[in-house]
């Protein structure tokens, strides 16, 4: 796990785009994060990734942390919410881990995942 993700679990305070901080909530927990992480370190396929739900940027964190040392990571989030419901923290956390290759779709996954899923399996593994 990385500094800046020890961090967030310690504090257990995040800050927005809007700049008000808030008490992180809703988050995995730091084992189900190095699960995960795990996932990604052990098969050395894996370099495009795709997540539904990223709200204060825990999970996207331990994915992109375990990406980052892949040839061309790329790490597709889905969430509508991100600005409206969860300030842009998980974006901004992102961003503060100097991550560059994510994007974000503001879409509902019900709508965007099928074409997420081909986009994926056609274009990238
Ligand atoms: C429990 S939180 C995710 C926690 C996050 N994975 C983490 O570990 O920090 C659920 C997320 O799903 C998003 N969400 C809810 N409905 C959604 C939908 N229909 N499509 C995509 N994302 C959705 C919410 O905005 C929220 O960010």
């Amino acid at each position: 796990m990385n500094s800046q993700i020890q961090s967030i679990y310690k504090t257990r305070k995040v800050t927005g785009k809007s700049g008000v901080e808030i008490t992180l909530h809703s988050e995995i927990d730091p084992d189900e994060g190095a699960f995960i992480h795990r996932i990604i370190s052990q098969d050395a396929n894996i370099s495009k990734t795709l997540e539904v739900g990223c709200a204060y940027g825990l999970s996207s964190l331990h994915i992109c942390d375990a990406l980052s040392s892949r040839s061309n990571p790329q790490h597709i989030i889905v969430d509508p919410f991100q600005y409206s419901k969860w300030d842009g923290v998980g974006i901004r956390n992102l961003e503060e881990a100097g991550i560059d290759f994510f994007r974000l779709i503001e879409k509902n996954q019900s709508l965007l995942c099928p074409s997420c899923l081909a986009w994926v399996r056609g274009r990238l593994i």
